[in-house]
């Protein structure tokens, strides 16, 4: 049986269509990233899934229940975008209240350590930087282990170090056969962090399957160098390339192969070339190639 399962759901806000006419099915034991946009109804999907929204057609299951039934029966835990965390209470009392609400949760231990709050078990909730704060964010929707969670954003607000703590604690998590479900507008979190990768815009599914299956979609990657007043006619032609934009002295090839790209670039021209770099394909390229296919 699927962990997740969207069935043609719909959701209005008024007139506005945040979610248009989605279905996709999750396995258990994946890792799964909702790639899209702001505004591409990534957390009205997950307010779905978690019961706080109704669909207004369609229908969403969790392990083949409903999300009010699988709320009760402690399947979900959830990081969400404007998660409050009661100020006066300590880490340490912040998760076990919410251990307390699951019918077989983590230890408390574990809870800390999966979410590397060890060290700041007594510390107040109002005391916590933002990057912390998310962290405790991360331990209450993994405190009652659930066997699916969803996470919002995970990292928004979080530094460099936050993160890569959260990440670790996110895999650990998953490595028991748990389902990840984790909200993103950054393609490499989602390059990086999961098994597959679902891409929406606009309240459908744009592109759907591995992130190296997503990015080959998105047409490539893209070589930038400073090519200063030099003339640019002949860049459309070099070998990969599908596109050329310059501006202020910096030409940019999108190309769906960067070897052959530059090869044409240093055998085939006379340009002067400088300060090469290269880039994969950003999220909004990469939208536009697949929405364009779609
Ligand atoms: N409570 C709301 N009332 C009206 N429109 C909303 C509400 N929440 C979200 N929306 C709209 O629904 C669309 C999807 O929003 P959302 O699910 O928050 O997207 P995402 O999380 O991908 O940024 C957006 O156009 C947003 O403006
Ligand atoms: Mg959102």
């Amino acid at each position: 049986m699927n962990a997740i399962v969207f069935d043609n759901v719909s959701k209005h806000y008024g007139d506005v269509l945040a979610v248009d006419d989605l279905s996709l099915a999750i396995e258990p034991g994946k890792t799964v990233a909702l790639l899209g946009p702001n505004g591409a109804g990534k957390s009205t999907s997950i307010n779905l899934l978690l019961g706080l929204l109704a669909p207004t057609h369609g229908t969403v299951s969790i392990h083949g229940r409903n999300p009010a039934q699988a709320v009760r029966d402690g399947e979900l835990g959830a990081m969400l975008q404007d998660g409050a965390l009661l100020p006066e209470l300590s880490v340490k009392e912040l998760v076990e209240l919410v251990r307390r609400l699951y019918p077989d949760p983590l230890g408390l231990d574990e809870v800390l350590q999966l979410a590397d709050l060890t060290g700041l078990a007594d510390r107040r909730a109002g005391r916590l930087s933002g990057g912390q704060a998310q962290r405790v964010r991360f331990a209450l929707a993994v405190a009652g282990a659930p066997r699916i969670l969803l996470l919002d954003e995970p990292t928004a607000a979080m530094d460099v170090e936050s993160r890569l703590r959260f990440w670790a604690g996110m895999h650990d998590y998953a490595a028991g056969g748990r389902t990840v479900l984790f909200a993103t507008h950054y393609l490499e979190e989602a390059d990086e962090h999961s098994d597959r990768v679902i891409v929406i815009a606009r309240g459908k599914v744009a592109a759907d399957g591995t992130a190296a299956e997503i990015k080959a979609g998105a047409g490539g990657q893209a070589v930038r160098f400073v090519i200063g007043e030099q003339p640019t006619a002949g860049l459309d032609t070099l070998p990969g390339v599908s596109a050329v934009e310059v501006g202020a002295g910096v030409a940019t090839l999108h190309t769906s192969d960067v070897d052959a790209t530059l090869a044409g670039l240093y055998r085939g021209t006379t340009l002067d070339v400088r300060d090469v770099r290269l880039s994969g394909a950003d999220l909004e390229a990469a939208f536009l190639a697949i929405t364009r296919e779609s």
